[in-house]
């Protein structure tokens, strides 16, 4: 019942030559139960849109106004106008770096919705955390704190994304996998009722072509946020290939 979701997120990653690798995967046939999204840096928002053929594309983040005196900032609103779809929020490493909180992400998840656009509500654990066997607990705050009431599985995804498996090439064991998106499913369901059955669940975090079938494979995966390997048209094609098999 849940369509399955290949995101990529490229993060400050990309010059316009990057939209070639866009236009290549928007050749490839479209799929027929994966939808696809591409993120790119805000500088190539507007012309990926008019590239991407039968791909979504989206933001990785955005202010809670819609207008207004914030310098370097951009709203959902300033997003849907340049073509996007989607918002990534509360990714680990705005959070890192920016300090996001919870109670901004929900924030900001709301201001998405308000411009018509779908949250991609990010969490994720440190190792620490993990290796402290905190995970499920820190899981469960950052979900209730970070995803508004009004959740939906049109307006909101969620990306459980190990801090200490991005960019690494380390992934968790499928049964951890499993572990955290059936917890994250219970919570959904439990708060949301149905909308929380049809709300998808990514996983993120150093997901690549050897290595997707096999999550791809576990409960209530239900696609991927890809970064390292969206940035080449074949690696995220694979990984949608994998996604669409599975
Ligand atoms: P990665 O990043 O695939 O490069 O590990 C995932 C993400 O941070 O979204």
């Amino acid at each position: 019942m849940r369509r399955k979701l290949a995101a990529g997120n490229w993060k400050m990653n990309g010059l316009k030559a990057s939209l070639a690798e866009l236009t290549a995967l928007a050749a490839a046939p479209a799929p027929s139960q994966t939808d696809r999204l591409i993120c790119p840096p805000l500088t190539l928002v507007a012309q990926a849109a008019g590239v991407s053929g039968g791909i979504a594309i989206g933001g990785q983040d955005c202010h809670t106004a819609t207008s207004g005196a914030h310098t370097g900032d951009v709203s959902a609103e300033m997003l849907a106008d340049a073509g996007a779809t989607s918002v990534i929020v509360g990714h680990s490493e705005r959070r890192e770096d920016h300090g996001e909180t919870d109670a901004l992400v929900r924030t900001k998840a709301e201001a998405i919705w308000a411009a018509g656009l779908t949250s991609i509500i990010c969490l994720g654990e440190s190792l620490a955390q993990r290796e402290a066997g905190e995970t499920l607990d820190v899981i469960g705050t950052q979900l209730e704190g970070s995803t508004p009431d009004a959740a939906t599985g049109a307006n909101t995804v969620i990306a459980y994304e190990p801090i200490w498996a991005i960019g690494t090439g380390l992934i968790p064991t499928l049964e951890q996998i499993a572990e955290v998106h059936d917890f994250i499913r219970a919570k959904l369901v439990a708060r949301f009722g149905e909308d929380g059955n049809a709300i998808r669940i990514l996983y993120g975090g150093s997901v690549k072509p050897s290595n997707a079938t096999e999550i791809f494979a576990v409960s209530n995966v239900d696609g991927a946020l890809v970064g390292g390997a969206s940035l080449k048209a074949t690696d995220f094609q694979a990984i949608i290939d994998a996604l669409d098999a599975a």
